[in-house]
């Protein structure tokens, strides 16, 4: 692939998934073949401290890194753009991880260079007015923008437990996706399963790819057009 992509993962409700999809969307790319780049731009640097952490694993050993994690601070919005341009130069699928927070300059300026905007989300009372609420900044953003914020959104319902929900929430969820619909792509749901916590930065996703992959295939097949890897 010769473009960059910049897939944005973003929605103010901290807890949702941003961090760890964000880090193992990452490691399903290379998987498929895809050149990726981190850019954490949490304040709590999450993906950043994982990677530490995950290298103290290898420490004297001679390991292969499956892609670099570099950090942002966004509040310096007079660097952003900058940075958002020469991030353009580096090949391959650039994955952000954003701060939970909406009212910050640099986020919106993060969110229209993006060329998707993935969103985990929970269905349940309190997550999903949040998630309508950021779905709401997207559309004021786009109307006021024009054709300058072309990003596709992507919902990504998370940490679904298939033992809860009564009929009438069932019934609740459904028509939340469909809503949810009407402004972006809904993954298929991705269940709370302990080993989505145990991701790692540098070994593979051997134990989150089953998990993962029904939602991850379509947000693949929107960027790339099929769910065959990349062959060179
Ligand atoms: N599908 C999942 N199954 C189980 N735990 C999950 C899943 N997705 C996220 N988590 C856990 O939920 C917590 C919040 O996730 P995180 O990625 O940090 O959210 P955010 O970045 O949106 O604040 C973390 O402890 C994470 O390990
Ligand atoms: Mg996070």
């Amino acid at each position: 692939m010769d473009d960059t992509i910049i897939i944005t993962f973003a929605n103010q409700k901290g807890g949702v998934g941003k961090t760890t999809l964000c880090a193992v969307f990452a490691n399903y790319l290379v998987k498929k073949g895809c050149p990726v780049l981190i850019v954490d731009c949490d304040a709590q640097q999450s993906i950043k401290e994982r990677r530490k952490n995950d290298l103290l694993v290898y420490e004297g050993q001679d390991v292969k890194l499956p892609y670099d994690v570099v950090s942002f601070d966004i509040t310096k919005t007079d660097q952003l753009l900058v940075f958002i341009e020469n991030l353009k130069h580096s090949r391959g699928i650039v994955l952000i991880d954003s701060p939970g927070t909406l009212d910050l300059q640099g986020l919106v300026i993060l969110l229209c260079s993006s060329d998707f905007i993935v969103c985990p989300f929970h269905y349940d009372r309190t997550t999903v007015p949040s998630t309508v609420e950021f779905i709401g900044m997207l559309e004021r953003i786009r109307a006021e923008m024009g054709n300058r914020m072309s990003g596709q959104l992507i919902l990504i319902p998370n940490r679904q437990d298939p033992r809860v929900g009564k009929k009438n929430e069932l019934a609740l969820w459904e028509q939340t996706r469909e809503a949810f619909s009407n402004y972006g792509i809904v993954t298929p749901k991705i269940a709370v399963r302990a080993d989505m916590e145990r991701f790692s930065t540098i070994s593979d996703l051997d134990n989150q790819l089953e998990i993962v992959s029904p939602a991850f295939d379509i947000i693949y097949k929107a960027i790339f057009g099929t769910i065959e890897p990349l062959t060179n």
